[in-house]
């Protein structure tokens, strides 16, 4: 993607959203010095409808990205605008209440904008940079294929280890109970960087340690185990990145769709609350 979401269309997005927030801040330093500013005044109100709308121009990203035959620009364009006019929201509600909050439901709907504003930045900064950490693996191997061939070469590390010395057995256990660790990190790899380099490169290092403390007769056997290790660990690491990919490039949205919803249910109160009472 390199980073052409932020700068998608020449900066299109970048500039309207600019533009927009100087726009506004012009407006309301003139507001400001002709009125009190508050939510019910006409500009307040117009702050009010304007931010309504960029809400609802915002949640309706979650119908286009389902719309797969939708000419209305493209995914891409739409999340890029997406980004700049959520935050633009950010300026255009405090406007509206003339920065004035309180402990009341007007108050929670802009919490909740925060909220859905805050993990939004997270989700981009994942979209940015997880596939970059991806491209670094060549391989295109699916999950499914890395775990098959890790439990096959855990098989033959076992077959070559049967009537070896001891360390041999020792090794594969700790190969056995890494895999199963991995396996069971689920969300964990997400706080956990993955370096594959590094890691290959410790590995290898440790392995050559061990050579010394290898019988002559069984270095040659140690030389293929070791080799099956190395493959292994390659392995792994390409899984653990994949898993914190996939974990990583949705865990964000389950914290900023159903507080979009909530801040659109909160925001349906306020309406309520400030038109009818
Ligand atoms: C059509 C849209 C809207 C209209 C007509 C509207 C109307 C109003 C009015 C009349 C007030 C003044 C209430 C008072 O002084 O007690 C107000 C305040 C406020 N509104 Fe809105 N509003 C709109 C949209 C929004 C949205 C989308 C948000 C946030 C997500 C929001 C957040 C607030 C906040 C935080 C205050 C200040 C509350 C306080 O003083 O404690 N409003 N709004
Ligand atoms: C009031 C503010 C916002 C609202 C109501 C909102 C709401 C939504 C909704 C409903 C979706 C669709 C998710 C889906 O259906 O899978 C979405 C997607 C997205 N939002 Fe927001 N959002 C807001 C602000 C932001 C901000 C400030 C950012 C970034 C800085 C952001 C980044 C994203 C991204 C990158 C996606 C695309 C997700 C995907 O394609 O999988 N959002 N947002």
């Amino acid at each position: 993607m390199h980073g052409t979401l932020l700068t998608y269309g020449n900066k299109r997005y970048l500039w309207a959203a600019t533009i927009g927030a100087v726009a506004l801040l012009l407006s309301y330093f003139y507001y400001a010095s002709t009125t009190v500013p508050s939510g019910s005044t006409v500009w307040g109100l117009a702050y009010g409808w304007i931010g309504l709308l960029a809400i609802l121009m915002l949640m309706f990203l979650g119908i286009r990205k389902r719309w797969y035959f939708s000419r209305l620009g493209t995914l891409q364009g739409w999340t890029s605008a997406h980004v700049y006019l959520g935050l633009l929201t950010l300026l255009i509600i405090p406007l509206h209440a003339g920065f004035h909050f309180g402990w009341d439901v007007h108050t929670l709907a802009y919490l909740l904008l925060v909220i859905v504003i805050l993990s939004g930045m997270v989700g981009l900064f994942l979209y940015l940079t997880v596939p970059t950490i991806l491209t670094t693996y060549e391989s295109n191997m699916l999950p499914d294929k890395l775990e098959a061939e890790i439990h096959e070469i855990l098989k033959e590390m076992k077959q070559l280890a049967a009537d070896k010395p001891g360390l041999f057995q020792r090794l594969y256990q700790e190969e056995d109970h890494r895999c199963r660790e991995l396996e069971a990190q689920g969300w964990r790899t997400l706080f956990t960087p993955v370096n594959p380099h590094a890691i290959l490169a410790q590995r290898t290092h440790d392995l050559h340690n061990l050579l010394a403390r290898i019988p002559t007769s069984d270095q040659e056997g140690f030389s293929q185990f070791a080799g099956l290790i190395l493959r292994k660990t390659e392995l792994e690491a390409y899984l653990a990145a994949q898993m914190r990919l996939k974990n990583g490039l949705e865990a964000w949205l389950y914290v900023h769709v159903p507080a979009s919803f909530a801040m659109l249910a909160a925001v349906g109160v306020h309406l309520v609350t400030v038109l009818y009472y």
